[in-house]
């Protein structure tokens, strides 16, 4: 069984202190859930990553960052490596996530090798992928996800997807209020798990957690989740309230 994954994604939102609160908050109302029934994440921007690892050092969240470089050290100005994630005690990182491919410029390559590099590090990445509202209308949503899925793991043996998790975002969903329906989501979520057993096996490919990502809210989430391959979210504006992060954590169970 694959358990239930809500996390967080905090993007270029929060100052120093209502990072701290946030973080607070989401910890003291999931202390009952999170390590049970369910795995919770939070991303906050990279200046508050230790002020939130302390913050919610006595609880079951998991920090991650919303990226990392994919160099260890060096002349690399404004980068951060895997190991100055790990050595704050960050545990997952996202990997391509929309607006680093469309806002930043990032491409598959990039992508691939910040992933081979997080895992490499010790961290878990979070590989986001998904169309945008274009290539759906052409048809094109299963080809660029099966892109950016066999681009983003090239490389990765079967020894490290354990270490993965993949994040269905379509781009037309996310921040805009329009969820894809639990039909849609399903789908190319099974897509998913279909292309993943082809590149490795079908024991691998069931091992692998597939989150959906874009608008989702404390109302849609139980429905989302009730689909047989979608498990668990990724949470962008809903995350940066606690009620509501926690109403989808409680839904994510
Ligand atoms: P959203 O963002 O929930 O605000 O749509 C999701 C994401 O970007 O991960």
């Amino acid at each position: 069984m694959r358990k239930p994954f809500a996390t967080g994604n905090w993007k270029m939102n929060t100052d120093s202190s209502s990072s701290v609160a946030l973080a607070k908050g989401v910890a003291d109302g999931s202390t009952e859930l999170a390590g049970r029934a369910v795995d919770v994440a939070i991303c906050p921007p990279f200046v508050y990553l230790q002020s939130v690892i302390r913050a919610v050092s006595s609880s079951n969240i998991a920090v991650g960052a919303q990226d990392v470089y994919f160099e260890e050290k060096g002349a690399f100005t404004g980068e951060i490596s895997t190991s100055m994630l790990k050595g704050i005690g960050c545990t997952y990182v996202l990997c391509g996530h929309s607006e680093r491919r469309h806002v930043l410029g990032e491409g598959d390559e990039l992508v691939n090798k910040k992933l081979t590099a997080a895992i490499g590090g010790g961290l878990l990445p979070i590989l986001c992928v998904g169309e945008l509202q274009s290539e759906r209308e052409a048809r094109q949503t299963e080809q660029v996800v099966k892109r950016h899925i066999e681009e983003g793991l090239a490389g990765i043996g079967e020894e490290k997807l354990s270490a993965v998790t993949i994040a269905y975002e379509p781009v037309w969903a996310i921040g805009t209020g329009l969820t894809a329906t639990p039909d849609q989501a399903q789908e190319v979520h099974a897509f998913i798990r279909k292309l993943l057993a082809e590149l490795y096996d079908d024991e691998a490919a069931q091992a692998t957690r597939i989150l959906y990502g874009g608008s989702v809210k404390p109302g849609n989430t139980a429905e989302l989740m009730s689909q047989g391959d979608i498990d668990g979210v990724l949470v962008g504006g809903a995350s940066l309230k606690v009620e509501d992060f926690l109403a989808i954590i409680q839904a994510a169970v």
